[in-house]
């Protein structure tokens, strides 16, 4: 597991926003936002615990959050019931909201994009994984991007979370001895996100 922030991924704005629709979120004014990604659940987990210490307000998942790698769903849906059931996770999962997006992994295919072609039923799971309920509006639209808006007492955060797989163009392959792509132009969001 790494501590790293997938700037791509996830997006912060600070706004004074007069929307009406909010999360039941409110965060206190000094408040901590946690971050994680590339996490192997089927390995020791040391990340939690300081985590937990650090008394977050809030968790966000930065994708990979398992490691499936596969066009199973009875695989991936193990390794999400894996994580799942990790004790420090589940105290996490049980005192914050958690939000967040998928990397390659657990979508299912490495370096995968749009052409994956478990990416519906992935989407599902990955929605089943992150407790979104059935009615949401996120379980009839493509991809797993969404956002939040959080109240503090200095006004609110809005959170874009992206998906970069589900719309993303195909890679070009490089034939040069150790390099995996090259350079080549196509959409990463797809347009409707
Ligand atoms: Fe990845």
């Amino acid at each position: 597991m790494k501590y790293l922030l997938r700037f791509l991924s996830i997006f912060f704005l600070l706004a004074s926003c007069g929307s009406s629709k909010t999360t039941n979120v409110k965060l206190e004014a000094d408040y901590t936002i946690a971050f994680g990604s590339c996490n192997r659940e089927d390995e020791d987990q040391p990340l939690w615990e300081p985590i937990l210490a650090n008394d977050p307000d809030l968790f966000l998942w930065g994708g990979d959050n398992v490691y499936a790698d596969t066009d199973d769903p009875e695989v991936l849906e193990k390794a999400y019931q894996q994580q799942l059931s990790n004790p420090n996770y589940l105290k996490l999962l049980n005192s914050v909201p958690v939000f967040g997006t998928w990397d390659d992994h657990d979508y299912g295919q490495n370096d995968g994009g749009k052409n994956w072609h478990l990416k519906e039923t992935s989407q599902q799971l990955f929605l089943d994984f992150m407790n979104v309920p059935e009615n949401s509006p996120r379980r009839s639209r493509e991809g797993v991007y969404h956002s939040e808006l959080l109240e503090t007492e200095q006004g609110s955060i809005k959170v874009i979370i992206l998906d970069t797989r589900y719309f993303r163009d195909t890679l070009q392959k490089s034939n040069e001895p150790g390099k995996r792509y090259e350079p080549s132009e196509g959409s990463i969001l797809g347009e409707q996100q």
